[in-house]
């Protein structure tokens, strides 16, 4: 991966300023105009440390009868080059389509700052938080009058958001991939806790394969978030391995890790590393130059690039005796493709992908086709029903 951005030419910068300036915003009313014509959002969930990258401007880019995609760029350890990058090129695949950034608050605040700043200047249709809250990002959302969402789970949270300012809310349930909120909250619970404390349109996450859609649209949901599904998928620059780690799983190939962050529960596809780490043993960072160049990421030459806030990372806080390099782990996943030493984060739906070889992945695209089939077979009895005499 190239850490340098290519030199846009005139024409090429000018057609882009055009692109950034459209950037549409998915606020609360553009969401409820979505509900309002019958469909629902089908939101592609970031996935951190370049797991998500590539499919963003490809979920945006896709509308049906009932569905309108919205794809999620994760702003987690990119250069300020490859983060504009992504943006850019999300935003080339859908000039018309909602693209927003996912900023998590565990991570170190001079990163935290610098995304969203350039995120502001790229053109971005909504930020949205996860992993811990931070009044202070709604109130620059609301200044640079970027729609805000937050990832939430429990009602008293979506409340508090609501008061902020938030826009939309994501409710993500125990079956999600990654940190966990909550291990005891399933998703069709707290979608409902959630509902009753806000007024605002929630989206759904958390374990939902496509045979889940219906119930959850009529449950109240404006939409669903999905991200594993979107990991086993043709489309995506995350390594082929990674594709291939998320096929033919069952119940006893997905583990539950207890993270650096915070040690927060975190849900992976059991392998060697999830093993050596339920043993007890610690995987302190080693050197990110073999990742981002001799100069290291943003420079910085020591081992430890400090990726999360102070206090927030396990490993920093025990002087690297004990938990995980999570930087080390995921990027050994994501970027190099190893089975045995990255940290594979899935989300419960692995189990139920139907796909067993990478060659048989469908695209975005078909994804979003097997949906709307979904939806469609859905409605179709009571069509069926009311046509009858
Ligand atoms: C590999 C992986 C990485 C993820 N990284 C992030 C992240 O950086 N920020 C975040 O808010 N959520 C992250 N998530 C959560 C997803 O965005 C999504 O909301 C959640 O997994 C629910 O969808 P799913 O059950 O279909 O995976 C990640 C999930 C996976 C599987």
């Amino acid at each position: 991966m190239e850490r340098a951005e290519s030199t846009p030419t005139q024409s090429s910068v000018t057609s882009m300023e055009g692109v950034r300036r459209r950037a549409p915003k998915l606020d609360r009313h553009a969401i409820e105009q979505v509900v309002r014509s019958g469909k629902r959002l089908l939101v592609q969930g970031a996935m951190g440390i370049h797991a998500s990258d590539g499919l963003s401007g490809k979920v945006a880019a896709v509308s049906g009868p009932r569905l309108v995609g919205v794809g999620t760029i994760s702003a987690v350890l990119k250069s300020d080059q490859l983060l504009r990058a992504e943006i850019r090129r999300a935003r080339a695949e859908a000039p018309f389509g909602f693209v927003g950034l996912n900023l998590m608050a565990a991570i170190n605040r001079i990163d935290f700052d610098n995304y969203l700043r350039i995120s502001f200047e790229e053109g971005i249709s909504f930020i949205v938080q996860g992993a811990g809250i931070s009044r202070d990002v709604v109130k620059q959302c609301r200044e640079a009058g970027v729609p805000f969402a937050g990832i939430v789970s429990s009602g008293r949270l979506a409340k508090m958001y609501e008061k902020w300012g938030a826009e939309f809310l994501v409710a993500e349930g125990a079956e999600a991939g990654g940190h966990i909120g909550d291990v005891d909250h399933p998703l069709p619970a707290l979608l409902a806790e959630v509902l009753a404390h806000s007024s605002l349109p929630v989206v759904a996450a958390g374990g939902i394969d496509v045979e889940d859609l219906p119930s959850y649209f009529a449950a109240g949901a404006a939409g669903a978030q999905l991200a594993t599904r979107f990991l086993a998928c043709s489309d995506g620059d995350v390594h082929p391995n990674f594709k291939q780690m998320h096929l033919a799983k069952g119940e006893a190939d997905v583990t539950l890790i207890t993270s650096c962050v915070k040690g927060m529960n975190a849900r992976a596809v059991r392998n060697t590393f999830t093993e050596a780490l339920a043993a007890g043993k610690a995987f302190p960072p080693r050197s990110k130059a073999w990742f981002y160049g001799k100069e290291g990421f943003f420079g910085r030459r020591k081992a430890c690039v400090e990726c999360l806030a102070t206090d927030v990372c396990l490993c920093r806080a025990s002087d690297y005796q004990k938990s995980f390099c999570i930087t080390d782990a995921l990027l050994a996943a994501a970027i190099k493709g190893d089975m045995e030493n990255g940290l594979f984060y899935t989300g419960q739906s692995v189990t139920r992908i139907p796909e067993r070889s990478t060659q048989a992945l469908p695209s975005v695209r078909e994804i979003f086709g097997m949906f709307e089939a979904t939806l469609a077979a859905a409605e179709a009895p009571a069509t069926a029903g009311a046509a009858a005499p």
